[in-house]
């Protein structure tokens, strides 16, 4: 009976060693590299950026903590060989995201990255499982799976893994219960117009939308759901006005993505994947909940929606669709 991977330092399940490649030093690369670190993700976390200083640095400060972690080594190199033979490369170089600025404004930037990168990395590490965190995820995920070729299972993105994140632990203080007992997606798109699926949303396995409040806290009514809804996705705006990026949770939630590959979970989550007639929509890279396991993204699950939710999530394809087009692809 293996402990279950929730548990915080979780050892990667199989004796063989496991390797996580992170591609971009910057403030989401090198914290979901200490997230790894720090949860046991992987046994060798290699570290890539084309600045050597600074990816040399990171390294050297991670390894400078392996006292205090699980069994793991820590390497790093402006050379893309260091990624080479990785189980999993998670990419989260690229422009960050400045205050006022909207994900999709990062695209031009990114996608011209994507190009530079994909084909030097496909070439050292061809059989690992790739998970893109750049945003914008979604358009940069619908490249990358066109510039690197790979099987569209093998190359998905974070999504918003991070959002239902937001979503579950504002509802958990809303409700005055653990973050755990709160299971409920956000989907779409990592951005503007994700939609939450209040639908099948459940608390303790009370369906969200006949929950009893507890003593002293309110019900969760329309206009509390329309609050939660637009203070998820203001989380990124808020946070990056107040400090300059947001890195932890993304860190953790893309650590946390890699165990689920590492360990070959069959974990259910809501990672950007190119969807093929998921409620009719096809031919977009989009979060609905899905099968993530050792060779990628292997099916998603067709979550029963709303009229309104399934109207959401079709305009938030199309809001993607859109810019895919607009990038040539
Ligand atoms: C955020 C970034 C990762 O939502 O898009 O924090």
């Amino acid at each position: 009976m293996t402990a279950p991977s929730d548990v915080q330092g979780a050892q990667p399940s199989g004796s063989r060693t496991t390797k996580l490649a992170v591609v971009g030093a910057g403030a989401v690369g090198s914290t979901l590299a200490f997230a790894a670190l720090t949860r046991g993700s992987a046994r060798t976390i290699a570290l890539h950026d084309v600045n050597r200083a600074k990816v040399e640095a990171e390294v050297l400060d991670l390894q400078h903590g392996l006292m205090f972690t699980s069994q793991a080594q820590v390497v790093g190199s402006d050379d893309v060989g260091v990624c080479a033979g990785a189980d999993v490369v998670v990419v989260t170089a690229g422009a960050k995201q400045k205050p006022g600025q909207t994900r999709i404004d990062l695209a031009e930037a990114t996608i011209g990255l994507m190009h530079q990168i994909l084909p030097g990395l496909v070439e050292v590490a061809p059989d690992a499982t790739y998970l893109m965190v750049t945003n914008p995820v979604d358009v940069v995920t619908y490249a990358a799976l066109k510039i690197s070729g790979l099987p569209r299972q093998q190359l998905f993105g974070s999504g918003t893994v991070l959002d239902s994140s937001r979503l579950r632990v504002v509802l958990a203080d809303r409700c005055g219960v653990a973050v755990g007992n709160v299971h409920a997606y956000i989907a779409g798109e990592h951005g503007d117009s994700e939609i939450a699926l209040w639908s099948s949303a459940t608390i303790g396995g009370v369906p969200l939308l006949d929950w009893v409040p507890l003593g002293g806290h309110p019900p969760i009514d329309a206009a509390v759901r329309s609050e939660v809804h637009h203070e998820v996705v203001d989380s990124a705006y808020r946070i990056i006005a107040g400090k300059g990026a947001t890195n932890y949770a993304v860190g953790l939630a893309g650590a946390r993505i890699v165990e689920a590959v590492l360990n070959d979970e069959r974990r259910i989550m809501p990672v950007s994947s190119l969807l093929d007639d998921y409620h009719g929509i096809s031919d977009v890279c989009l979060s609905v909940p899905s099968l993530v396991d050792r060779r990628g993204v292997t099916d998603s699950v067709r979550v029963p929606m709303s009229d309104d939710e399934l109207t959401g999530l079709r305009a938030s394809a199309a809001g993607v669709r859109a810019v895919q087009k607009r990038f040539g692809f």
